[in-house]
């Protein structure tokens, strides 16, 4: 493979063939950055706090003058953001007010099994209808734990200061129900992080970007096969779009005082990869954490590349610019294409900094004699819904391709013929090795769930599971590859 400075194979980044909007699209940056509202509890008790979030559909004014429908949670695209306390229970009733059965995962959640999102454990939908074709011909349809019209999902959230997200993740659908909408943020703090001087309030902000193309009348389109899962066959590398949305605005403005601002940036793409950079300095990206939560040192990027699912915190520093200077996020991925503008607006007092050590967590050196698991990640033919492989099998909810137990180190090799981002439930893991190098790539750093593993490579990861006993998955996120079966289940005992 020929590497790029940054370490990104230079062949095609991206996954199938571009999706194009017909819709008339805005001119860039004209739409301000939305920011997700926090989503506030409708009680609280000494043990927990208690939500309650309604799935439905909405017509939004994503493009000026045009209504898209989404599927929301509350009618929102992205999702209202959870912003949770470090070991304070959250409790989500999720009441299914669509037409087509959903379920919720805590992505980066450390959630007891039955609130983490079986593909089957389905939420039928409230009015009790089934949408149509959803019914039919689903294999392992007593794999799960249906409930009618809602369910409750309980997060410990017993776990460090991390950004999450939660989404839709139906067997086989999960790909169209969150290109319509079924994603959101879930924050989670503690006090080792509020003791460190970074940027808060309206100086932080989630940038959720993810891709999406839109039909003449302002619908979104979508290339799903009429008669059941699956994509037409030449999206099914994976569905990258035209338009480029930022908190569900697109390719927004966003004004900005003279100074530092921390950024959660979430990859909330079906398949597109990003590789974020300025169009012009001298602002870099001081990334201070990862998929689960701060890094231990700061790590200075001068572009960010982030695969599917992928979130890296970000302090930028705008006071090395002028007031009345404009800044576009590009992504050089895709020949410098436009993602966000900041402008930078006035000159302001600024008391944060970034700390030379951000957190202490231990990087836990390689065990010596742990059990090992390999997982061999295979593309599908084309024409087959469920031809995307890991370890030779389509995704089978009755079929456990590992019983791992609790409390144990383990190093899970994952082998792949093109890019996939492979992503495990309940626990981080540490990168150990890629490429057979224990020399990571720049973005390997810090607690992970979701590792982006380019053609034919071989990553090693640390992984130790605790606490919850039950039936989680391993799977790639570029969500066309889930939807055609590249899931695995595994059992923690
Ligand atoms: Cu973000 Cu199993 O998913
Ligand atoms: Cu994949």
């Amino acid at each position: 493979l020929t590497l790029t400075s940054c370490g990104q194979e230079a062949s095609p980044a991206q996954a199938g063939e571009l999706l194009r909007s017909k819709a008339k699209l805005p001119e860039p940056f004209q739409v301000p950055l939305p920011i997700p509202p926090v989503k506030k509890p409708i009680r609280s008790d000494a043990k927990a706090d208690y939500y309650q979030v309604v799935q439905r559909k909405a017509s939004l004014e994503i493009l000026p003058g045009l209504k898209t429908e989404v599927m929301g949670y509350d009618g929102l695209l992205p999702g209202p953001t959870f912003d949770v306390r470090s070991g304070r229970t959250a409790i989500v009733e999720q009441i299914n007010q669509l037409d087509v059965s959903t379920v919720v995962h805590l992505h980066g959640g450390h959630t007891p099994a039955p609130s983490d999102g079986w593909p089957l454990d389905l939420i039928m939908p409230a009015n009790g209808q089934h949408g149509g074709h959803h019914m039919e011909g689903m294999e392992g349809m007593e794999g799960g734990d249906t409930t009618m019209g809602r369910r409750t999902y309980t997060y410990p959230n017993a776990q460090r200061a991390a950004t999450l997200w939660y989404h839709d993740h139906t067997m086989d659908y999960t790909a169209p129900r969150v290109y319509r909408g079924l994603f959101g943020l879930h924050i989670i703090r503690d006090e080792e992080e509020d003791k460190l001087p970074l940027p808060k309030g309206d100086r932080e902000i989630p940038l959720i970007i993810a891709d999406r193309a839109f039909d003449a009348d302002g619908s979104f389109l979508y290339p799903a096969l009429k008669d059941g899962p699956g994509v037409e066959s030449k999206y099914m590398e994976g569905v990258v779009a035209d338009v480029t949305l930022v908190n569900g605005a697109p390719w927004p403005v966003h004004e900005v005082d003279a100074v530092r601002y921390r950024f959660r940036v979430l990859n909330a793409s079906n398949a597109r990869r990003y590789e974020l950079g300025f169009d012009k300095g001298p602002a870099t990206f001081v990334q201070i954490g990862s998929d689960g939560g701060l890094l231990d040192k700061p790590i200075e990027h001068q572009t960010l590349v982030v695969a599917p699912a992928e979130r890296f915190d970000v302090v930028v520093d705008f006071s090395q610019y002028r007031p009345g200077d404009e800044v576009t996020v590009v992504n050089r991925l895709d020949g410098n294409a436009n993602v966000m503008r900041f402008k930078i607006a006035r000159k302001a007092a600024d008391d944060t900094r970034i700390p030379a050590t951000l957190s202490t967590y231990a990087v836990t050196p390689r065990p010596n004699g742990v059990v090992r698991r390999e997982w061999r990640f295979r593309r599908g033919d084309a024409g087959s819904h469920r031809g995307w492989t890991i370890n030779g099998k389509a995704f089978d909810p009755k079929v456990m391709q590992a019983q791992v137990k609790l409390d144990q180190y383990e190093i899970w090799t994952f082998v792949t013929d093109v890019h996939h981002p492979v992503h495990v439930h309940l626990a981080p893991f540490q990168v150990l090795t890629r490429g057979g190098q224990s020399k990571l790539s720049e973005f390997d750093h810090g607690w992970k769930d979701t590792v982006d593993i380019r053609p034919a490579e071989v990553v090693e990861v640390l992984v130790k599971f605790s606490a919850h006993k039950g039936k989680y998955l391993i799977h790639c996120h570029n969500l066309e590859h889930e939807d055609m079966a590249m899931m695995a289940g595994f059992e923690t005992i």
